[in-house]
């Protein structure tokens, strides 16, 4: 039994008529009320908790305390030569009426922490499997592989992705968000993979839908994984040409709409293509259609393990012509304010954990939901330190998808989507 749950139980059964405590009584020369320590907090068991028996208390040696660690009972503590806390005419302590020391004072913070039902009644913010999206990365093969730079997480084939998503039902994962690895033959410039309705994303979508319509299921939009030079857009003298890409992406996104996509998220950070996206998808008849926008998606180095499962690290240069510059945090309102005017459902950040701040800012800026993106560097720095056995993963992994939410995320994309679900879940927290 926990020292919380003695320091409840006592007053309780102090106060249960004609109940005979089996307490004896008080030895000579000790105090009616003891003073008894635990982590640093007393408690005095005071003469109105006198026992049916009439015990004027209660011997603290009788209770079970296999659970309490140091001491129970705290006697005068070794003086500091030249100091004495309650002595001379300005106190830097006091006394209470028990003879224990004192530091007056109404409020105490730490009352509301005492016990784990305190703790979870006052708990401002849970995170429940419903508000996270699965990233799943596919292939062609008929085979999964693993990524070493994600230990845990696979390319799956089509059919291993559906064995991941009926696992992940399981545990209340109801949404994904499909990453395919495009064989390099098929990748152009122009990215015109990306609307093959035979491609292997259209082919996804159709099989989820198909077996579990109750799934939502999200896809990426842009050239990327389709771009022989790795880039989000079309290149032309080495710039990454706006209007032309966003013609492409407008493409995908309806041919995504066409095999059953129930949400489009950009993710290539192209200038109008919200707007543009939502007109597209409106013209033929997709109106409902949902649109993720990356909102404030930052030229992030924390990206690197996913290029890594996709082979598609840039062809050459970076992506700082038009993903967000990490410094900068204002310039994310900028972005949120001409995604939600043109149309978009919910405003992403990514990464996550390094940019709470920008997800605070957006929150309060915005009345739309706020997805994180907590991408690949940031699942490979967890599994690295875990591995080695630096950080407790399950801890640290609830916790960090517990921060999402205190910063105010609606949404929490994440690797680690259906492993926290299941630990929330064995472990009874929600
Ligand atoms: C590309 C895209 C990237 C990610 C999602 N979509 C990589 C990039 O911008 O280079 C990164 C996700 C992650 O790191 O987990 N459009």
């Amino acid at each position: 039994m926990s020292f919380s749950k003695i320091a409840i139980l006592l007053p309780f059964l102090g106060c249960v008529e004609g109940f005979v405590l089996p307490f004896p009584p008080v030895p000579a020369g000790v105090s009616s009320s003891f003073s008894v320590r635990s982590d640093g907090r007393h408690l005095h068991l005071r003469p109105a908790l006198k026992t049916a028996a009439g015990a004027s208390s209660v011997d603290i040696s009788s209770v079970k305390t296999d659970s309490i660690t140091g001491p129970t009972t705290l006697g005068p503590l070794p003086p500091l030569e030249g100091f004495d806390g309650k002595a001379g005419s300005s106190p830097a302590l006091t006394t209470n009426n028990q003879g224990g020391v004192w530091v007056p004072q109404m409020a105490r913070p730490r009352r509301n922490r005492k016990s784990e039902t305190l703790r979870a009644m006052v708990r401002e913010n849970i995170v429940l499997p419903r508000n996270f999206i699965y990233p799943l990365f596919i292939h062609e093969e008929r085979y999964e592989t693993e990524i070493p730079s994600m230990p845990g997480q696979k390319r799956f084939s089509l059919a291993g992705m559906m064995a991941e998503v009926a696992e992940s039902l399981q545990f209340g994962v109801k949404t994904f968000v499909l990453f395919p690895k495009v064989e390099d033959r098929l990748k152009t410039n122009d990215g015109r993979e990306a609307y093959n309705p035979a491609g292997i994303v259209p082919r996804a979508i159709a099989m989820i839908k198909d077996r579990f319509p109750d799934v939502t299921v999200m896809t990426d939009v842009a050239l990327d994984p389709y771009s022989d030079q790795g880039h989000d857009g079309i290149v032309l003298n080495g710039k990454i040409i706006n209007d032309e890409t966003i013609e492409q992406l407008c493409k995908q996104a309806v041919c995504q709409a066409r095999a059953g996509a129930d949400i489009v998220a950009p993710s290539d950070m192209m200038d109008g293509r919200v707007g543009a996206l939502r007109r597209a998808l409106d013209s033929e008849g997709f109106t409902d259609v949902s649109i993720m926008s990356y909102t404030a998606k930052y030229a992030s180095a924390y990206y690197g393990p996913f290029r890594d499962a996709l082979d598609s690290h840039p062809g050459f240069g970076d992506k700082k012509t038009y993903q967000q510059d990490p410094a900068n945090g204002r310039e994310a309102l900028l972005e949120a304010a001409l995604d939600a005017a043109e149309g978009a459902d919910f405003l992403m950040v990514k990464p996550g954990m390094p940019y709470l701040d920008v997800i605070l800012r957006l929150k309060q800026a915005t009345n739309l939901p706020i997805a994180a993106y907590h991408v690949s560097g940031e699942y490979a720095m967890l599994k690295a330190a875990a591995e080695r056995g630096w950080l407790n993963e399950k801890d640290v992994v609830l916790e960090t998808m517990t921060c999402f939410k205190r910063a105010g995320c609606d949404i929490i994309l994440s690797y680690y989507a259906k492993m926290a679900s299941k630990w929330m879940i064995e472990d009874g927290l929600i």
